[in-house]
């Protein structure tokens, strides 16, 4: 009998629009082939220089990922109403093009709700304010709200999927949501319904937020159900202590979607971090996520039977301008494996050598699970050893993945036998070897009967497999392990062996067996070595850490074929190059004698390279690489290559200017100009609001600065009352999420600064209730004018209970007049607000309401003649509380074959009361608050940084706190430099023009 979720889901399975992803419980089936989904998240407003997306996916695929994860961000896309907008950096051609061109498929994930630690989850902020229902509901105006960016998603989308020759092959439908009330149901029915009802055709997902089974059956089911993992939590303040794994995914998958397969849309792959003295940056994140973590926790989600897993993030890249919640600072790098920088991590070496197992591991695609310590497997000599046996129904092929029954222990160190049954009988693993060894923090695939290439198996390995497959008719097979432990394969041999079939160094053991022979590795074997060399196999080895110096380049299928650059799809070929920082391509020209490599060096190499016998001759970066015969090559029988590779450019010799010659000018004329005028300014004087965060106290106006279309940046508000000089005090609330700051000024008198709390302890203090007196002295006979500069770090992301909390109340929420009564209330943030704002390239999240944010003075090619000259690092004239506005150029001249990774650092120490908004080139590319931290260093890449040319920097200083000395020691600085690069990056930084801005 069928169970109903069986059938269910069966009607699900055959319901899937298109044939070219199928799926069944095991895996998706992409153009009729089984395919293992191992992807990376990527959001590509984090990067906003579309050159280079290449970069970041060329370093995906070198990593062995075949998919990338992307959220799309409705606030940005389509930031007014009636205004969906895919030029410059929100548009998705060219991460299509270039996903296609990577041979990666591209999962994506438009909301529109995503979270994603970006201001009001990604809903736009106009919704905001004019949605009078409740978001993320079946409720008609929000309904309305997403109907013009989901048609422009759909209609970029649908030419881009996997059955019209793109790489799309799924969409998500929102993000993280409960399916209680049936609002949220009906909502996601509409989604659903947006889709079916258009040219979309691939499975649309869903990400739980852990095991809660929302949306696996009933209104608003997916296709595919997937749940996100973060099982380290996100306390990067402690980076070396541990979550124990709970390991109970597969048995929840069984329970709740068993003819799907398991889909993780998030797993963890590094972590956020918040605004606050206890963030320690990102680099501990990247300790809490590190190559250990990869290790014990992405096992278990193989071990858990997972067969589409996405890493978040992948590259994590930048929350620039008014991107971040406001928890959140500007960086997103996440402790990911790419830093925010492009750099390579540690991380990176791991996921790549994860990565290249699975791309290699068919045998691994199929596979069931049979059970684990836990249920009884008992295999193991040695129960501290935790141990996951997965096998393959069609081929027999066996994996067990072994780790420390205590996970987070670090200091265990565990060693222990698996008694398996074999092709080759019932063994003892190691046969020979003392034991298989786990440091600490370590996991383990040891498989039994693998195949590999056309006809080879391996019956055991207690080493880990980096490659496997076949390179000119050759069987390859490259095995690695940590060089502090023994490790050992038994195999089949085939073939005439060579000379150097027969390895050397003492630390191999060649035993030979009727039909096996096995390979002992000893402790201490530090190198690349060839284990066996035949026409017919090479099985090489290498330790962890000299393994990740090589690279496995797809070579790409025929020309005419749209899934050329598509592993297993497009093409089959593959080669093997070790060395270089990174291999981005490989090319062969059509005699098969050309071998054309591209990549990166951060200095010179010796490049191995396996391939096919026909090689000739070896370019790298289009310059021809002369083999080196001194060295011996991996393997006599041909198709290897030695040679050594150096760097053409004097990339030590890069300078880096010096930021000096600052000039200055007020920023606050609202305060410092007596006269200032503020009739053009938006009266406040609404007296209703859809964010149901009502006012405090007042006298029912509604002071919130998205109500009249101010969503993000700096407010400034101008309170006028006529004195009767019986004003003694006054009461404010103000909001702007956590960490903000609002200083407050009676006429030119500067009353106090309002502080927005922030620990590492989230949601607390996002508004703020104080007091200020009144000076005698500050008042003025007639018109008086309180004026608030207040920051938004950026609205509430929502939760499962309250999808309203994105709306929130930005701006003062009580005030109250101790001795009189307010007149007016004037508003201003950046002009045009959202409907009218003016940088339409740099998009409505850049820029603020700043008096010189107004003026466009954060602009290059804005004009500082007049303005005094005056250091950044001088601070305010006369230690005032204020905010002034800082600007200098500089030249750059970095050599075009070169990938320059550059960043602007304030080097003071952390804790002077003040905040800094850094414009370059008119990106604001980042927010600094000097008395909270943790960030003092800021990536900025090439195509916001003119590499061959003039740059402009402006700082808006803020100046919290009177008599205090400021000191911002900004200093620009070469993090890393590479020859190589994706070239060609565009510059698209419009200068200043005095439309809208006189
Ligand atoms: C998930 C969410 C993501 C991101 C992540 C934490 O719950 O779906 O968008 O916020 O948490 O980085």
């Amino acid at each position: 009998m069928v169970s109903a979720r069986t059938l269910h889901s069966v009607i699900r399975n055959s319901e899937t629009r298109t044939d070219d992803v199928r799926f069944d419980n095991y895996t998706l089936i992409l153009k009729g082939r089984r395919t293992f989904i191992y992807s990376g998240e990527f959001h590509t407003f984090r990067l906003p220089v579309p050159s280079l997306w290449p970069d970041i996916l060329q370093k995906a695929k070198a990593a062995g990922l075949n998919c990338i994860s992307v959220y799309t961000h409705m606030g940005l896309i389509n930031p007014a109403p009636g205004v969906v907008d895919f030029n410059g950096f929100r548009a998705l051609q060219p991460l299509f093009d270039e996903a296609k061109a990577a041979g990666l498929w591209v999962i994506l994930r438009p909301g529109p709700y995503i979270n994603a630690e970006t201001t009001a989850g990604g809903i736009a902020h106009w919704a905001t304010t004019e949605v009078a229902g409740t978001l993320r509901t079946n409720d008609t105006d929000w309904k309305a709200a997403w109907q013009g960016y989901i048609q422009g998603i759909i209609n970029v989308t649908a030419p881009n999927q996997i059955s019209n020759g793109g790489p799309v092959i799924a969409v998500q439908i929102d993000n993280e949501y409960q399916q209680t009330p049936i609002s949220h149901a009906e909502y996601f029915a509409d989604l659903e319904a947006a889709y079916h009802d258009s040219p979309i055709v691939v499975p649309l997902t869903y990400n739980d937020p852990g095991q809660r089974r929302n949306f696996i059956n009933g209104t608003g089911a997916v296709d595919i159900y997937g749940l996100d993992a973060y099982p380290q939590h996100f306390d990067c303040s402690t980076p070396t202590v541990w979550v124990p794994i709970t390991a109970n995914d597969h048995q929840y998958h069984a329970d709740v979607n068993p003819s799907q397969p398991f889909y993780y849309p998030e797993f963890q792959a590094g972590a956020s971090d918040a605004w606050g003295p206890t963030s320690l940056g990102y680099d501990a994140c990247r300790i809490l996520t590190g190559p250990d973590f990869q290790s014990v926790f992405n096992l278990q989600v193989w071990a858990s039977n997972g067969k589409l897993v996405n890493f978040y993030m992948f590259y994590g890249g930048t929350s620039w301008g008014s991107i971040p919640v406001h928890d959140e600072y500007t960086s997103y790098d996440y402790g990911a494996s790419i830093r925010e920088s492009r750099e390579l991590s540690s991380k990176f070496d791991e996921a790549k050598r994860q990565a290249l197992f699975l791309r290699s591991s068919r045998d691994f695609y199929k596979t069931d699970w049979i059970a684990d310590t836990s249920t009884g497997l008992s295999v193991s000599t040695n129960p501290a050893a935790f141990i996951t046996l997965l096998k393959n129904p069609d081929t027999g092929a066996q994996f067990y993945i072994a780790r420390q029954n205590d996970s987070a222990s670090a200091t265990v160190f565990t060693t222990f036998k698996l008694n398996v049954s074999t092709s080759a009988g019932a063994l003892q693993i190691p046969t020979i070897a003392t034991a298989i060894t786990l440091n600490g923090r370590e996991s383990k695939v040891i498989v039994t009967d693998y195949s590999f290439g056309s006809s080879s198996k391996v019956v055991y390995s207690t080493a880990s497999i980096f490659f496997a497959g076949t390179i000119d008719k050759r069987d390859i097979l490259f095995l690695y392990g940590n060089s502090t432990q023994e490790h050992e394969v038994g195999l089949e041999l085939t073939g005439t062996p060579t000379k150097i079939s027969q390895p050397t160094s003492p630390k191999i053991r060649v035993t030979q067996g009727s039909s096996l022979t096995t390979f002992t590795v000893l402790a201490g074997l530090e190198a690349f070595t060839t284990l066996y060399d035949s026409d017919t196999q090479l099985i090489l080895y290498a330790d962890s850490a000299t393994v990740a110096t090589f690279w496995a380049p797809l070579v790409a299928g025929a020309a005419s074929d749209p899934f050329r650059n598509y592993w297993d799809i497009g093409t089959n070929q593959t080669i093997l190059v070790g060395g270089p920082y990174l291999v981005r391509n490989a090319s062969l020209d059509s005699t098969g004698q050309q071998l054309a490599l591209a990549g990166d060096l951060k200095e010179g190499v010796r490049l191995t390279v396996i391939g096919p016998r026909t090689v000739r001759q070896v370019t790298w970066n289009g310059n021809r690489v002369a083999p080196d015969t001194s060295i011996i090559a991996p393997s006599t029988v041909g198709g290897t290559f030695v040679g050594q590779l150096g760097l053409h450019n004097d990339i030590t010799g890069i300078k880096i200017p010096k930021l000096t010659g600052w000039k200055f000018q007020d920023t606050l004329p609202e305060v410092n100009d007596a006269n200032f005028d503020d009739s053009s300014w938006t009266l406040a004087n609404k007296t209703t609001t859809n964010i149901p965060l009502k006012p405090y106290y007042g006298d029912g106006r509604i002071l919130y600065g998205c109500d009249y279309g101010f969503c993000e940046g700096v407010v400034l508000w101008r309170g006028h009352f006529q004195s009767t000089g019986q004003e003694k005090s006054m009461n404010l609330s103000i909001n702007g999420g956590e960490a903000f700051a609002a200083s407050v000024w009676l006429n030119n008198v500067f009353l106090n600064t309002s502080f927005g709390n922030s620990t590492h302890a989230r949601n607390i203090r996002e508004e703020t209730d104080d007091k200020f007196i009144i000076p005698v002295d500050a008042l003025r006979s007639g018109d008086n004018i309180v004026t608030v500069a207040q920051d938004n770090m950026g609205l509430n992301e929502t939760t499962n209970l309250d999808p309203n909390s994105s709306k929130s109340p930005r701006g003062i929420r009580g005030f109250k007049l101790e001795g009189g009564t307010f007149g007016d209330w004037k508003v201003q943030g950046k002009v045009g607000g959202y409907l009218g704002f003016l940088d339409k390239t740099r998009g409505i999240l850049n820029e603020g309401g700043l008096f010189g944010e107004r003026k466009g003075w954060h602009l290059p090619g804005f004009s500082t003649a007049g303005w005094q000259k005056r250091d950044l690092s001088q601070g305010l004239p006369g230690q005032k509380a204020g905010i002034g506005f800082f600007i200098t150029t500089f030249n750059l001249n970095i050599p075009r074959d070169v990938d320059a990774m550059l960043s602007f650092n304030f080097e003071e120490p952390l804790g002077q009361p003040y905040r800094a908004y850094m414009f370059v080139n008119g990106w604001m590319m980042g927010k600094r608050i000097a008395n909270l931290g943790p960030q003092a260093k800021f990536p900025v890449h090439e195509g916001i940084l003119n590499y061959r040319g003039s740059n402009t920097v402006a700082v808006a200083l803020w100046a919290m706190t009177p008599d205090v000395p400021i000191t911002p020691n900004l200093q620009l600085r070469l993090d890393g430099v590479y020859e190589g690069g994706v070239g060609n990056v565009q510059v698209d930084n419009p200068v200043w023009s005095p439309q809208g801005r006189e």
